[in-house]
């Protein structure tokens, strides 16, 4: 087309409108995305790049009947990006920077498809360049930097069905595919999905699966607020001596169980039994003592010459100092004379105030839920095995994808089974970090992915989110120096935690119908972007707005099918409905349920 057939009509700082004076010559394909350049005035290697945000029509007809309307001409709303520099041969791009000398300049035409490439690929060197999108408006695949993309945290976002879980297998599966030479094997990508919704599976045939029944999770290394938030019930009036007791218990069975360390406190990562530590709160809870001396303790069996029709004799019962006493009472649950008798007196516990957490601490230990969390194997699986089975090497089977299927995860136990992982992936990183010489880097950098990020990092102060969201913001603020990296992937991001995007660097915006989550997204993206961010709700699905410093120009683009792809959870109830009545198998139903 003639680029005299332009004519620039206004220019601002970082705009131009460009008007298209005979549309009747518009053979060319124009988009709502697409690049166009604008070239400097006397000078045939550098133009101006910009992309078309908008374009409105411009009617001429004056309104009288009288004379003939004239055609509608067409405005094109061009956002300014940067230039190009073709003089050296490969055009080289540079953001920002423009400024249209006056007067402009025509001469205007769509980038040609190698100066597209060119602007992509500007100082981004071959072997850091990823793949997985193509532009919306021109069939040009897109790198991102595979470094900047991978070390600084990258968020998904769109509605229900706009593609997150597609784009996230197939950013994660081009990342597994990617080996810098020819080698047999798996590359060195350590990814860790939580899936909440087992979907993922199906996308990784290799990966490593773990779920509620083959996962091992060592429940000594909660923290202090963890373990509270587990086992104590924050409306109990009690919770201020249940959360004493249960400190002082743990403390010291964490001092029995590690002899040889000096300072243990509540919170040391050390491995204690949860089974004498209920035994010990048991019989706390229902001890009695002798009425006239605190120190004997009226344990069934051990109170010698104790008749209980007899109310006199001060020997009765067991002595033992308090040490010796919680030590005892970590071995058995034991049977105490009951206060029936002037010789036997209330423990000081005998009020209530630990029924209920005693009560719900035996029910979480007796749910074959949580044997991940509290069986034997929990107990005493050591920090190695536990790293090993989140980043590949469970059972010596390696893997790039290591799967944690939360579906069968008591939602209870949700929040402090996803920060206990998170959490001690990031101390993996902190610690494989110390053993580094000088200027070496980690060998082992891990992607933690989160599906539905807003249930577990959510802006929330609640006591039930609080674990999960400090283990993840912290990883957010200072993973990246030791190699763990997050990706977030939410439909609600208006309601995720805002410590956690303001970290992430890179953005995956794909449709967004909400004008709250819209309006969110825009407000975190920059400026320049200008009108795309409006087409986010129009957006179709598996196209993406793709933002942040691994690319090099912001772009609406097109996700690649990701293959194989990610289970759906859409039940398609019409083509169900319409089939013969089924009958429904309960027995299996109610076996499942009551496990
Ligand atoms: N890149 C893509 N190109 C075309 N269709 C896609 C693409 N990604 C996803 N879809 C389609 O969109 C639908 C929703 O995808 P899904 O990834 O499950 O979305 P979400 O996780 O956002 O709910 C699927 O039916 C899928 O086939
Ligand atoms: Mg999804």
């Amino acid at each position: 087309m003639d680029s005299n057939n332009f004519k620039i009509i206004n220019v601002s700082s970082t705009s131009l409108s460009i008007e298209i004076v005979d549309p009747t010559q518009f053979d060319d394909q124009f988009n709502l995305g697409s690049y166009i350049k604008i070239p400097y005035k006397n000078n045939d290697t550098k133009f101006v790049v910009g992309i078309i945000e908008n374009y409105r029509i411009k009617d001429e007809d004056n309104g009288d009947d009288e004379t003939d309307s004239t055609p509608p001409s067409f405005v094109l709303e061009v956002k300014l990006t940067g230039t190009i520099d073709t003089e050296g041969g490969a055009p080289i791009f540079e953001r920002g920077g423009h400024g249209i000398p006056l007067p402009p300049n025509n001469g205007i035409a769509l980038l040609t498809e190698e100066e597209l490439n060119g602007i992509f690929t500007t100082k981004m060197s071959e072997n850091e360049r990823f793949y997985f999108s193509e532009l919306t408006t021109k069939e040009i695949r897109i790198p991102v930097n595979g470094n900047k993309f991978f070390n600084k945290h990258f968020a998904i976002v769109g509605s229900t069905g706009s593609g997150k879980s597609h784009t996230v297998a197939k950013v994660i599966q081009e990342a597994v595919s990617q080996k810098n030479g020819q080698y047999d094997g798996l590359n060195n990508s350590h990814i860790v999905i939580f899936d909440i919704h087992g979907e993922y599976e199906q996308a990784f045939p290799d990966a490593q699966i773990l779920n509620a029944s083959n996962l091992s999770l060592p429940y000594w290394m909660l923290n202090g607020d963890e373990l509270e938030q587990l086992f104590l019930d924050t409306g109990d009036r009690n919770n201020y001596n249940q959360s004493s007791v249960l400190r002082k218990i743990i403390t010291e069975n964490k001092k029995k169980h590690n002899s040889g360390i000096d300072k243990i406190h509540f919170d040391s990562p050390l491995k204690f039994d949860i089974t004498e530590v209920y035994n010990c709160l048991y019989n706390v809870q229902t001890e009695s003592i002798n009425s006239k001396a605190s120190n004997r303790y009226m344990v069934v069996g051990e109170c010698e010459g104790y008749n209980a029709g007899d109310s006199t004799t001060i020997e009765s019962g067991l002595e033992l100092t308090q040490e010796a006493r919680i030590l005892k009472y970590f071995e058995s649950k034991l049977e105490f004379y009951p206060n029936k008798n002037q010789s036997v007196a209330n423990g000081v516990y005998a009020d209530g105030t630990l029924d209920k957490f005693v009560e719900r601490l035996e029910n979480k230990l007796q749910n074959l839920r949580l044997e991940f969390l509290f069986g034997n194997q929990s107990r005493d699986i050591s920090f190695e095995d536990t790293v090993k089975q989140f980043i590949g090497f469970r059972d010596d089977n390696k893997a790039n994808v290591t799967i944690i299927n939360l579906g069968g995860i008591p939602f209870e136990v949700l929040s402090i089974t996803v920060s206990l992982i998170s959490r001690i992936l990031f101390d993996f990183g902190f610690f494989f970090n110390k053993t580094l010489q000088q200027g070496e880097k980690t060998k082992t950098p891990i992607l933690l992915l989160y599906e539905e990020a807003h249930i577990y990092v959510p802006k929330s102060d609640l006591l039930k989110y609080k674990a999960s969201k400090l283990a993840i913001e912290r990883i957010a603020k200072e993973g990246r120096k030791y190699g763990v990296t997050l990706g977030i992937v939410s439909q609600r991001p208006s309601e995720i935690s805002e410590t956690i995007f303001s970290q992430c660097n890179n953005f995956i915006a794909m449709r967004l119908t909400n004008p709250e989550d819209q309006n969110y997204v825009k407000r975190l993206l920059p400026d320049t972007l200008g009108n795309l961010t409006e087409t986010l709700p129009t957006l179709q699905s598996g196209e993406a707005l793709l933002i942040g410093e691994s690319i090099v120009l912001p772009s609406l683009v097109k996700i690649e099918r990701c293959d194989p792809e990610p289970k759906s959870s859409d039940i398609e109830y019409f083509e169900i409905w319409k089939e013969q009545w089924k009958n429904v198998n309960f027995e299996n139903i109610l076996n499942e349920w009551k496990n």
